[in-house]
Formats: C-alpha cells, structure tokens, sequence
C-alpha cells in the first residue's frame, strides 16, 4: 500500500462572526490522502476553503469536526510540522530582516546551527533565484521576491512535505516557470508537495493527483491522468465560408464560437461530426480543420466548480 503522508478525514470548520453570531461553513467536511512522492494540487475557487484546510492541516486554527493525520500524526501535531516546509497564502516576511537573516532565522527555529545552517540557508536562497538579493532589506523587495523568500524558508530546513499555499502567487511568467520547476526538482529530491493554487495549467502540467474544493466541499478527486485522458469524442470543427442559410441551420443545435471569418463548432460523437460536416459540405462551406478536442481541467473547473 502507497504510504500516506497526509490523510484527511471528514475534516470540517465552522467560523462563528464576532458580534452577529453568524456561521461561516468555510470546510464541510473534506477527505483526501496524498501520498509519499506526489505532487498533489488542491484547488477551488475565491472562498471554497482551501486555506482554511491548510490552517488546520498546519496547526494554525483548530478543526470543528473530523480528524487528518501529517506524517502519520494526528492534527495539530508541533513534531510533525519540524518536517513540514510550510508557505503560507501571504507570506510575512520580518521587513527590517535580508531574505538571509530572515530564512537563516527560520532554519534555526527548526533546530539548524552551525555550518549546516549556513550551507542549507544559501542552497535554499540559490535554489528560490533570491541570492542575488540576500543582503537587501526585505521591505525593499517585489511581491514575487518575497514569495520567494517565504519558499526559502520553506525548504530551509529540508522537510519531507512541502505545503505551499499558492506558491505562484504574485510571480511573473519567467517566474512561475522557475517556481514549477522547482516543485519538480524538490519531488525528484524525494519531496512530497501539496500545495494549492489558482493556475490551472500550472496544475495540470505539475500534479500527480488533484482535489477540487467547491463551497468547502470535495467535488473532483483523483488522478490528472485519469481526470484528462478521458476518451469523451469532442471535435472542433473550424469551417469558413458559412453561408447565412448554412449559419442559421447549424445554429438551431450548435452555437459557434467566431475567429476572424471562420466559425468554429464544438460538436460531441462521431455521429454529430458526420452530421454537421455533411451539412457544411452540401452549402459549399470549406472545412478549414477537425480536431479532437481534449477535456483541459479548466473544462473540469468550470464545469464541476462553479
Ligand atoms: N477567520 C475567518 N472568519 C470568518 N470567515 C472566514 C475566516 N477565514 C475564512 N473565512 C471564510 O471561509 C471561506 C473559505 O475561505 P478560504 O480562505 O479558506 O478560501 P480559499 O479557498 O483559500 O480562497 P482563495 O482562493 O481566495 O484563497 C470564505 O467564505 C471566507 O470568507
Ligand atoms: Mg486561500
């Protein structure tokens, strides 16, 4: 059996507002595993509760119901979390510290001293590309500096599980890149990531296995392959000179989307494709391509968490 570094189990908080009383059902209940080894990508729209699962995960607000265990220990577990890498949503970084003094601060709180502290505090300043910058003062640095900054802490102390709460936030596309590489490289170091974010291609070219959070609750679970390498037999169909009489009879079952003068049809089956380019051919249209079109998880995202 796969080795489980994170097991949640019907994992719920309720916030209660100061003053009015009212609840706030941010998690409803949520179960998932990740496994020793995976990139694992947690995703939801504004408000679905992700951070809200990751506090809880890491100790920093206590569940209202269910239970979830970290590296075998059950929640909130202080050992647990010394061999966790964790980069929280807005990451506060000391502003009067240097990314230096300020990842080199964090590794000794995670018990690091001497030359090793030194040694993993300039790997993790070099491996974030925030080296270069490790003697400024950290009020002086870019929004994606300081994410970077908070990822040096993370690694700083080289845990077994990485928790990064949208660790691409607030970088540019260069940026990003290095990011994702990053995760890739730190899975092949023997990492396991889970970490959340809003960048879906990120996702789909990074993770192992995905959860989708809608309204606090898991509505997409399991394996990107599994997720994307669906054998559903969608075509785009892209066909120029449509004739008004030839538009308005597609139109009655398929809306085009416009690029330029080509109309570009969506149709699903074999049979659908085989209707409307039987159509398209008797009014003269010129088909210009048919392409099978792939379910993206942007697709999933759309259609399952909104
Ligand atoms: N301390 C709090 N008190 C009351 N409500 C809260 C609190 N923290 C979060 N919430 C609410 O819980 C819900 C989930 O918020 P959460 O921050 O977990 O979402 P998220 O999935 O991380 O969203 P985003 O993608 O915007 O970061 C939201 O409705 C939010 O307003
Ligand atoms: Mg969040």
């Amino acid at each position: 059996m796969a080795d489980i570094v994170l097991r949640v189990e019907d994992l719920a908080k309720t916030f209660k507002k100061p003053f009015s009383g009212k609840k706030v059902e941010a998690v409803r209940g949520v179960s998932f595993e990740v496994r020793r080894g995976e990139i694992f990508g947690f995703l939801g729209p504004n408000g679905a509760g992700k951070t809200t699962t990751i506090k809880m995960l890491t100790g920093l607000i206590a569940a209202t119901r269910g239970k979830a265990t970290l590296l075998g220990e059950p929640i909130p577990s202080p050992e647990a979390m010394g061999r966790v890498g964790f980069l929280p949503e807005n990451p506060y970084v000391y502003p009067y510290l240097t990314p230096r003094e300020f990842v080199t601060l964090c590794g000794r709180l995670n018990g690091l001293s001497g030359a090793k502290l030194t040694n993993r505090v300039e790997e993790a300043l070099t491996k974030t590309a925030v080296a270069y910058a490790q003697d400024r003062a950290v009020r002086a640095l870019s929004k994606g500096m300081l994410q970077r900054v908070g990822l040096a802490a993370a690694l700083v102390h080289d845990p077994e599980l990485l928790i990064l709460d949208e660790p691409m936030s607030g970088l540019d596309p260069v940026g990003r890149k290095e990011v994702r590489d990053l995760i890739v490289q730190e899975r092949a170091a023997g990492r396991t990531v889970f970490f959340s974010s809003h960048i879906l291609s990120d996702v789909e070219m990074l993770c192992d296995r995905v959860c989708i959070l809608r309204r606090g609750e898991v509505v997409v679970a399991g394996s990107i392959h599994d997720l994307l390498g669906n054998d559903s037999r969608r075509f785009e169909i892209s066909l120029a000179d449509v004739s008004e009489p030839l538009a308005q009879q597609l139109a009655e079952k398929h809306a085009p989307r416009h690029v330029g003068a080509v109309c570009v049809y969506e149709v699903e089956g074999d049979e659908a494709v085989r209707d409307l380019l039987g159509h398209a051919l008797a009014a003269g249209a010129r088909v210009e391509s048919v392409t099978p079109r792939r379910e993206t998880l942007e697709d999933i995202f759309v259609r399952r968490a909104l």
